[in-house]
This record gives C-alpha cells, sequence and structure tokens, in this order.
C-alpha cells in the first residue's frame, strides 16, 4: 500500500507522507525552461511528452509521495468548448458561454478535445519514479468552475453582484458540470490516477446559506460518485470558515486545509485524515522559521492521520532549496 493510502484508508499516523499544491511548476526552474519555450498553456498542458515531464520534474528533485498531473481545472470548461487562454501576469481568461452548444455536447466530444491528459497520467502512473507512490488525479468542484466560467476570469476579493442575476443559466451550467467532472474522473481514473482531490479554491466566497446549493451538495455528489469507483477522494474547500460541518455533510476520505484556519481547532473538531495547512509564504522565510512552522504541523497532527501539504499552492518565488529543506524535516520527524 502507498503511504498516503496507508494515511487516507488505514488512518495510520506513524508515518507522514507529503506532496506539495502546484509542485510542478514556476519555481522550478527546469520548468521555466519548458515553459518559455511553450507560451500556449493549454497545449502545453495537452502535450504527453512535455507535460509527464513536467509531471516527474518535483519527483526528480525531492521525495514527495506523489505526482499530480501538470494540467489544469480548467481544463473542463476547456473541454466543454469555451474559450480558455492564460496571459502572463493576469492569470486565465475564459470566452462567453454558449449554453445550447455545451448542452448537446457528448462525452466524446468532450473526451476528444482533452485525452492528452489522461494518456499523461497514464505514462506518469507507469513510470518507475512513480513506484509505490500516488499518482494524483485532480478536478475543480462545481462552484469554483462555475465562477470561473461565469465571471471569465479569476474573481478579486467578491463575486460581482450580478453574479447569481441568472439563475436559469447557472443550473443548467450546473447540470453540465455534474455530467463532465464524472467523466473526467472516471477517464482520470481508468488511466491510473489512484486519489482524486477536488479542489475548491473559491469557497470562501460564499455566505453561509448559499453553502447547500452551491458547495455541499454538488460536491457530495462528486465524492459519492469517486468513492464509487472505490478510490479515495481529498476535498480542499479553501477558506471555508466551517470546514467541521463541510466534512460532515460532504465525507471526503480526507481534508485539505488552507493556511488561515487554525490547526488546533480542526484536530479537536475533525476525526478524518487531515492535509496540508502550511502558509506557503513560510517557504519564502529562512531555514530555521521553515523548521519551526513545519514541526508546529507536525507536532499538532501527531496522532491524527495526517499527510503533510500547503494550505494552498507553493509559489514562484520559492527557492527549490527550502522546498527540499521541507521534504528532509518530514521525512525525518
Ligand atoms: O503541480 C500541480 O499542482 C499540478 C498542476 C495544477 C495547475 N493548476 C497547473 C498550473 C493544478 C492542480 C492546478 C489547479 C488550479 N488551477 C486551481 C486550484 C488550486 C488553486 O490554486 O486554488 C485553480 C484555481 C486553477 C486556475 C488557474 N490556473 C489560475 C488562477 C492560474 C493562473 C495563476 C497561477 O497560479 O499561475 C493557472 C495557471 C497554472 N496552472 C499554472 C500552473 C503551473 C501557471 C502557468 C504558467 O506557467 O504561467
Amino acid at each position: 500500500m502507498t503511504p498516503i493510502n496507508k494515511v487516507i484508508i488505514n488512518k495510520e499516523t506513524s508515518i507522514n507522507p507529503i506532496w506539495i499544491m502546484r509542485q510542478a511548476g514556476r519555481y522550478l526552474p527546469e520548468f521555466r525552461e519548458i515553459r518559455s519555450k511553450n507560451t500556449d498553456f493549454i497545449k502545453l498542458c495537452l502535450d504527453v511528452n512535455l507535460s509527464s515531464e513536467i509531471t516527474l520534474q518535483p519527483l526528480k528533485r525531492f521525495s514527495l509521495d506523489a505526482a499530480i498531473i501538470f494540467s489544469d481545472i480548467l481544463m473542463l470548461p476547456y473541454g466543454l468548448n469555451q474559450k480558455v487562454e492564460f496571459k502572463k501576469n493576469f492569470g486565465p481568461i475564459l470566452g462567453e458561454i454558449n449554453i445550447g452548444k455545451m448542452s448537446k455536447l457528448d462525452e466524446i466530444d468532450f473526451i476528444e478535445k482533452i485525452y492528452p491528459v489522461y494518456k499523461s497520467i497514464k505514462k506518469v502512473s507507469k513510470n518507475k519514479l512513480t513506484t509505490n507512490k500516488n499518482t494524483i488525479g485532480f478536478v475543480g468542484a462545481p462552484w469554483t468552475l462555475l465562477v470561473y466560467m461565469i465571471n471569465q476570469q479569476s474573481p478579486k476579493k467578491n463575486l460581482k453582484k450580478d453574479f447569481f442575476k441568472d439563475d436559469f443559466l447557472i443550473n443548467r451550467i450546473l447540470l453540465i458540470l455534474e455530467k463532465f467532472l464524472k467523466i473526467h474522473i472516471k477517464n482520470q481514473i481508468e488511466n491510473g490516477a489512484n486519489v482524486i482531490q477536488i479542489f475548491d479554491s473559491w469557497a470562501g466566497l460564499l455566505e453561509e446559506r448559499d453553502l447547500p446549493n452551491y458547495v455541499y451538495t454538488p460536491t457530495l455528489n462528486l465524492v459519492n460518485y469517486v468513492k464509487s469507483l472505490k478510490i479515495p477522494v481529498i476535498c480542499f474547500p479553501r477558506e471555508i470558515k466551517n470546514y467541521k460541518e463541510y466534512c460532515e455533510i460532504v465525507k471526503p476520505d480526507a481534508i485539505s486545509i488552507d493556511y488561515n484556519i487554525d490547526p488546533k481547532e480542526i484536530l479537536k473538531n475533525i476525526k478524518i485524515p487531515v492535509q496540508g495547512g502550511l502558509n506557503p509564504k513560510i517557504l519564502l522565510t529562512d531555514k530555521e522559521t521553515l523548521k519551526k512552522e513545519t514541526l508546529k504541523y507536525l507536532n499538532i497532527f501527531k496522532d491524527h492521520p495526517y499527510i503533510f501539504n500547503l494550505g494552498h499552492g507553493v509559489l514562484p518565488e520559492t527557492d527549490p532549496d527550502m522546498v527540499e529543506y521541507l521534504v528532509n524535516i518530514v521525512k525525518d520527524y
């Protein structure tokens, strides 16, 4: 059994596996090298050789316990034929939604558009660097994808006032997302993904009264689907205020926490395996601070099933030596 499965399935507390959100990315010079020659991000994600190579880059450097496939949550709207572009120093920009066309899209057309993602997962999961490690497949949660699809770019701090104005359109999109997220999950698993993480990066934007409709119900649906395929599912509802309620309703196999929530509070309230928490900014400080903060999380969760990770993605300005130092602290613990 892989270390991550031992923690999630067997609830082992004697080991702390580690992987890092955005571990394949811009803080690595070898990634920047490939990226500089491949200016179209989507095309890069759809290049099987390059995307599998990028996925394995962090595993060549550090003793991480998982590979997370180099792709993006926005490959889903891309597969639904919404235009998706990544602009330098700005982030994603999406085109308008053609809901009539989107409603008629069938499974085969969707898969055909993004099938290199699945080939890349297959390639990574068969590579010797992932022996006895997990290959993590992932999706954006319906709510977070809805935010990007309607907002057409990353929201700033709040949603626009008229975000919910067309509730008929919103409900149609949510139904389409549910169908194709399941297809996307199934294909990732069939090609070798053996854990699924659901990223709900914008869960924290919602008022409490809207959580059941947009976060709990649609995510529970997906969680039940992943469970039916006998694969563990980790949820990351970033900046949600009530992790306890989320876990009780959505019931993921493990919960990934952000860096704003007090880990002691989590330990007190949450029974399922926990992942993550460390503020990625700590990696920009010094080794002494990094060690202290890392040990804080390891000590708090020493008798709780715990997978080490950050509370959000590793920042592009991070020194890879600090990542190496972090991995070693966790391994030596
Ligand atoms: O290493 C990994 O974690 C795997 C690859 C991965 C990427 N994006 C690659 C990527 C994963 C798991 C994601 C998830 C993702 N993408 C999320 C959820 C996690 C989170 O950060 O909250 C979200 C919201 C997105 C959407 C997205 N993709 C944004 C907002 C941006 C631009 C801002 C940014 O961080 O660069 C991206 C681009 C993106 N996705 C890059 C990478 C490596 C940077 C592309 C570049 O080189 O310019």
